[in-house]
């Protein structure tokens, strides 16, 4: 049986190594693969998990969204995050669930030892990495949540999505770029910062040194963002943590198989020597 990651581009994609290095340490007689595809062919490879010729996939970009259309069941992390990263075939139904905001909450409170509760949050972007985060946020009875984007209409549409459940959500300037004194974790959400020269500039006025600067990029390792802000003292970590918690959560999806730390450990080396 086979299992793969698809999206467009995929070439670049570090799923498989994570995987692998998980299949082979438990045994399992099944392999991962990436594959580019198009997308008049999602169709055909959600038959193909109907039909059981294939174990499941994960779904990374441009497909996220429009993957949806062709899921039976979505899970509510799927459903608040308006987007499907994991697909399975379970009980005669194609089911779909979004493990990225849970594998960023994760990410943060093992590796930074911080407790999400009442705290105050400032996050960069209104695209669908945000969708994610805020869906998982909102479980963790955080305090005043801010978000900035540089196009404002997808910033409302972001901040009506999540009104109803979180009464405390507001927009933030984009140009003045300004957490609130006092925020407790910065979150860049966007794809900015992957290309060279690409900064996030931040006024810094009004934080502490116990503010954690959190980028979901993972390559390059330390994005132009999460310089500036160590060098100005404050606590850093960029999403290669992220991207594995995520993989783990539907590794178990697939699986039923709970990974140890040792297990997401080895899986970061792995990817820190291809990175
Ligand atoms: P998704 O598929 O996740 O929605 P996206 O459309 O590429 O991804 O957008 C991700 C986020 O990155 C968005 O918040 C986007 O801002 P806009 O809403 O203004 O497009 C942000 N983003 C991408 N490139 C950017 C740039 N050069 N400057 C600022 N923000 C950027």
């Amino acid at each position: 049986m086979k299992l793969f990651v698809i999206g467009k581009p995929i070439k670049h994609s570090l799923s498989p190594l994570i995987h692998n290095c998980w299949i082979k340490k438990y045994n399992i007689d099944v392999k991962y693969e990436k594959k580019e595809i198009d997308l008049l062919h999602l169709e055909k490879i959600i038959s193909e998990i109907r039909h059981e010729k294939i174990k499941g996939i994960n779904v990374t970009l441009p497909y996220k969204k429009i993957i949806t259309r062709f899921i039976d069941e979505m899970s509510q992390t799927a459903k608040d995050s308006e987007a499907v990263n994991t697909v399975f075939f379970k009980e005669n139904k194609i089911y779909g669930d979004n493990t990225d905001g849970k594998g960023f909450i994760e990410s943060i409170e093992k590796e930074m030892k911080f407790d999400f509760e009442k705290k105050k949050i400032f996050i960069i972007g209104a695209g669908g990495a945000a969708y994610g985060i805020l869906s998982q946020l909102n479980k963790k009875k955080v305090g005043p949540v801010f978000v900035a984007n540089r196009t404002k209409e997808k910033l409302n549409n972001l901040v009506n999505h999540f009104k109803s459940k979180k009464s405390d959500i507001f927009q933030s300037n984009w140009s003045a770029l300004k957490p609130p004194d006092d925020t407790d974790i910065i979150i860049n959400t966007t794809s900015f910062g992957m290309k060279k020269g690409e900064l996030i500039e931040i006024n810094y006025k009004g934080l502490t040194n116990s503010t954690i600067f959190a980028d979901i990029i993972y390559k390059p390792k330390e994005t132009e963002f999460l310089k500036f802000a160590r060098l100005q003292g404050f606590k850093t970590i960029n999403g290669l943590d992220m991207l594995i918690r995520q993989a783990a959560i539907s590794f178990n999806l697939w699986f039923g198989i709970s990974l140890t730390e040792q297990d997401i450990k080895n899986a970061k080396d792995i990817c820190d020597k291809a990175c």
